[in-house]
This record gives C-alpha cells, structure tokens and sequence, in this order.
C-alpha cells in the first residue's frame, strides 16, 4: 500500500505562538506509533515561522513545507522570498500551482514553470497544485482543464526531473466552502491525472505517483476520500487549523 501524505497550509493564519504551539503539541503524541508509517506529514508554516519550525520537527516524522518562492533566483524583488533561501534554512519542500496564487496572486503558467525549473535546480520536492472552477466544471471542461494546467507546466520536464513531486487536485469551488467534490467524483479525476502520467511518462512513473485531494476535507469527511484507490493523501486547509480536526484526519 501506497504511504498516504497529509498536508496541513496554514495559509496566512497563524502566528508565532499558534505554528509553535501547534507543532509541539502534534510532536508530543506518540504519532509514528498512532499512524503506523503509514502516512508523511507535512506542515506549511508562513515564512516566518519555517526556521524555527523545521529545527523543531528534526528527527521527527513531521516534515516543513513552504507555501511559495519568487519565480526568479535571486535580485531586486522587494519583499520577495527565493528558493535559495529557503533552501538555506533547510527547507525543501514547496507548495506550487495554488489556485489562490494563479488567481489572487496572477501566477500564470508561465510564472509556474519558472518556478517548477527554480523547484528542480534547488531540488526541491514540489506540491503541485490542480484545479478547475465552478464554471468550468458545470460546463464539463473539468477533464480539459486539468490536462492543460499539466500539459502547459509539470508535463514540460522529463521522467528525471519530476521525480519529486506528488499533485494536489484542489477543484477552486471546494476550497474553503464547505463543499466538496464527492469521493466518485474525486476518483475518477485522481484516475484521469494517473492516466495522463501513464501516457506521458509511463507505468512506472504514475503507478508511483501521489495524488492528493484538496478542497474542504475535514475529520468527517476525510476517510471518504482516503478509501478511494487513487486518493493517496490530502491537501488541507481551514480544517488543519484546528488541532483535534487535524489530529483525527491524520488518524482516518
Ligand atoms: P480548505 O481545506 O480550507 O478547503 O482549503 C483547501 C486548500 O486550499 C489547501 O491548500
């Protein structure tokens, strides 16, 4: 069985004390026991906090991601925050394709496959994310929309290059809404990203891929879609905020 990964974006939430606290606490129960191995975690801290937060977790099975890097390397980008700084302080994970940096930041495609290429020279594993809209959805483009938003980014690097990477499908309209796609309809989106990696890249390659859902998973509804065959994780939001949801999802 394929390890589940559990991402908790903390958004642009929490604060010094809340990442602290919150990391400590999820630190102090036995998890590794608890989950079995079967699951990575990982936490996504806003800029501030990953130093501290990343020596926290050392030696532990919790892992340190960033929610966003600049798309160039290095220069006058006031207020700007690079891979290599991030690297610099030991993170190496990183969350791309938001669908709250395409649409509030206009992050465009192009932008994301600077940052893929950023990504891979810094060897960063990448969080990709997916997603169509409302509309596009109740037009049925979802499929389309999904193959474009791969075809035009991640499917420009080869097998080599992209083998630190898992895919968060995140429909726009299930995040923070409190509604969610329903576990068949998750599935047999997760099973169209796989088929387009089996296409692409070969048996191998997506046998092995994670793709995680993302849009209003809570301790409900999580095993829901845990239990679907090509649901290898999730991507969490608003729910992953409040320590018991989080704790029970990590447990479902
Ligand atoms: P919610 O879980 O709040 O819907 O957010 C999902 C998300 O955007 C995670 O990246």
């Amino acid at each position: 069985m394929k390890e589940k990964i559990i991402i908790a974006n903390w958004k642009m939430n929490y604060d010094f004390n809340d990442t602290i606290s919150f990391i400590r606490n999820l630190l102090k129960i036995n998890l590794d026991k608890k989950i079995n191995h079967k699951k990575k975690i990982i936490i996504a801290p806003s800029f501030p906090f990953l130093h501290i937060s990343n020596k926290i977790v050392k030696g532990s099975n919790i892992n340190i991601a960033a929610q966003n890097f600049h798309h160039m390397d290095k220069g006058a980008y006031t207020g700007e925050v690079s891979a290599h700084m991030l690297e610099s302080i030991g993170i190496n994970k990183i969350i791309l394709g938001h669908s709250e940096r395409r649409i509030i930041f206009s992050e465009t495609e192009e932008i994301l496959l600077s940052k893929i290429k950023i990504a891979l020279k810094h060897k960063f594993y990448i969080i990709f994310c997916v997603g169509e809209t409302y509309d596009e959805r109740s037009n049925n483009k979802h499929f389309i929309v999904i193959k474009k938003q791969l075809s035009k980014t991640i499917f420009k690097f080869t097998t080599n290059e992209i083998k630190f990477l898992c895919i968060a499908y995140e429909p726009v309209w299930a995040i923070g809404t409190g509604i969610t796609a329903t576990p068949k309809e998750v599935q047999s989106m997760h099973y169209f990203i796989r088929f387009l990696f089996l296409e692409k890249y070969g048996k191998h390659v997506s046998d092995k891929l994670q793709i995680l859902y993302g849009g209003s998973i809570n301790d409900i509804n999580a095993k829901n879609f845990f239990s679907q065959e090509d649901v290898d994780g999730g991507l969490i939001g608003n729910s992953s905020l409040e320590f018991s949801k989080f704790l029970n999802i990590l447990l479902s």
